[in-house]
């Protein structure tokens, strides 16, 4: 016992001289005798579930980063709703409009929750916004999100960060340019810049380039480390999660030592009556409101970080890449902003007369939907739906990629086209509130559980596009590919850039 507690290798309770063949057919036998007690529980009605194998159903096969293409392909046989056996959980996957707007809208009730993951268990539990079971504590930390750093007036009142980040953007944008024969590798230009902004917003300060790289370092961990883990699908195998739940403390305690004397000058202060009001105060404030322990402090800032930094930096390359591929698209996107500028470095307000760029970061948001399927849904009880049951413990997904690229619903889908936007119609205003056909575009989610960061998201993404295509032209690299139309993960491009004559002041 003391033996294995000293390796991460070791399930708890076993010794490292147990032979670990015997250890592996144990485990398989109790899963099988587990699983079939499992199912022949009472039988549902579930949706069309496609043949898995003992145990493991079809998680073997829909693992990897093609994920949701082979769940679009699961559509094509088995309709635009059915269930996949994932170990002893199910999946319930929707890939229609009309399906997803009964159960995110009509049925928002029962659909607006998570599931409860064991994983996150082994963190800070299910207490972030996106984490949260539906209920009074998910809609307090939520509205104090909103309020604090999504509503439209605080997303204005952030603009002085925004300046002062995008201007080192352009500067390392430039130096890079300068070093290394005017080609830039884009996406962590744009993940710096973003997550440096969110940084400003979380605890009112600028940090230095290494500490944020640091940071960052921590961050990208932690979205690894909250993947689903087997455990989410063979719940009895948390017994032998030790080595996930010395990863989970280990980065909590990274998280701690970085941002504790963080938050303890936030108290200083407070009790100094000079509160910087900005999103580590009001968690100060509701740690009372809502007995906050420590780590949920810690989960709720590294969720904002983390929730917005890739998102938002992901759909700035993809977006980009498509320029690079268009030439035309992007001449038209620059003399949009010329005209709207005269050719004056462009501002935050001026964003909102360009009607282009915004059907251009659309386009960029519908082909290459950051998160395809969102964030799994749960249900708050066992529920009948479209006429099947749905067990209280099922994940639901909601396949975004699936309905924003579907021919059946938009024309020519793999072409990267912004003038389908450019019509004013209301139902693409990417809040899923317009019936049942808004539902076809919903890069930040619908519903309840909409993402509340979008209006941020997207202030960061047309304000960061439009000063890169105005200061800069963007070509492809000598001998480079396009990849744009296979979406499995980004692009992670390099682009030549030429700077554009007579831009940069204001
Ligand atoms: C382009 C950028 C972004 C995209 C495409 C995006 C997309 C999404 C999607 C699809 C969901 C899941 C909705 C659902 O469960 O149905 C979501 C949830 C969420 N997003 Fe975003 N997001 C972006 C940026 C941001 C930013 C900047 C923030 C932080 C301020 C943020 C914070 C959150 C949170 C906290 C949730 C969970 C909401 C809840 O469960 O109630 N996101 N996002």
């Amino acid at each position: 016992m003391a033996e294995a507690e000293t390796t991460n290798e070791l399930p708890v309770g076993f010794s490292s001289t147990y032979p670990v063949g015997v250890i592996t057919c144990a485990v398989v036998i109790v899963s099988l005798i587990l699983s079939k007690l499992f199912f022949s529980k009472p039988k549902l009605n579930l949706p069309p579930t496609p043949k898995g194998i003992p145990l493991f159903g079809t998680m073997l096969k829909t693992r990897g980063p093609k994920t949701h293409r082979i769940l679009i392909e699961y559509a094509k046989e088995f309709g635009p709703l059915y269930a996949l056996r994932t170990g002893l959980k199910y999946f319930i996957v929707v890939t229609s409009p009309e399906i997803a707007w009964e159960g995110l809208i009509k049925n928002a009730q029962v659909f607006s929750s998570r599931p409860k993951l064991l994983s996150r268990l082994n963190f800070t539990g299910w207490r972030s916004v996106n984490s949260a079971l539906y209920g009074d504590y998910w809609r307090g930390i939520r509205k104090n999100l909103v309020i604090q750093v999504t509503s439209g007036s605080k997303v204005a009142s952030f603009a002085p960060f925004r300046e002062e980040e995008l201007a080192i953007l352009l500067e390392r944008i430039d130096h890079e340019a300068e070093n290394n024969d005017n080609v830039i590798t884009f996406l962590p230009h744009c993940r710096f810049t973003v997550f440096s902004i969110l940084l400003h917003v979380c605890f009112s300060k600028r940090f230095n380039p290494e500490d944020i790289e640091e940071l960052d370092a921590v961050l990208k961990q932690l979205l690894i480390i909250l993947a689903p883990q087997v455990i989410d699908f063979i719940p009895f195998l948390q017994l032998f999660s030790k080595k996930h739940r010395n990863e989970c403390q280990m980065l909590l305690d990274r998280m701690r030592k970085m941002f504790t004397p963080l938050i303890d000058e936030h108290r200083v202060l407070r009790n100094d009556g000079k509160p910087a009001l900005d999103y580590v105060d009001s968690l100060i404030v509701l740690q009372k409101e809502m007995n906050l322990k420590e780590t949920d402090i810690l989960g709720l800032i590294g969720e904002v970080l983390t929730g917005g930094t890739d998102t938002t930096a992901n759909t700035l390359e993809w977006t980009m890449a498509n320029l690079m591929k268009h030439p035309e698209i992007q001449q038209r996107l620059y003399e949009e902003i010329q005209e709207v500028t005269g050719g004056k470095m462009v501002q935050e307000g001026q964003l909102v007369k360009m009607k282009y760029l915004q059907a251009v970061v659309k386009e960029g948001l519908r082909k290459h939907p950051p998160l395809p399927f969102g964030i799994t849904h749960g249900v708050t009880q066992q529920t009948k739906f479209k006429g099947h049951d749905i067990p209280e413990d099922a994940m639901v997904l909601f396949h975004i990629q699936a309905m924003q690229n579907d021919p059946t619903i938009w024309k020519d889908p793999n072409v990267f086209n912004p003038e389908r936007f450019l019509n004013n119609d209301s139902n693409y205003d990417m809040t899923g509130s317009h019936g049942p056909k808004s539902l076809e575009f919903i890069p930040f989610g619908a519903g309840r559980r909409i993402c509340p960061g979008m209006n941020l998201a997207l202030t960061h993404a047309h304000l960061i596009l439009a000063r890169l295509v105005q200061r800069y032209e963007f070509t492809k690299t000598v001998g480079q590919l396009f990849v744009v139309d296979h979406d499995d993960s980004g692009p992670g491009m390099n682009f030549r850039v030429r700077r554009s004559a007579g831009v940069g002041t204001i």
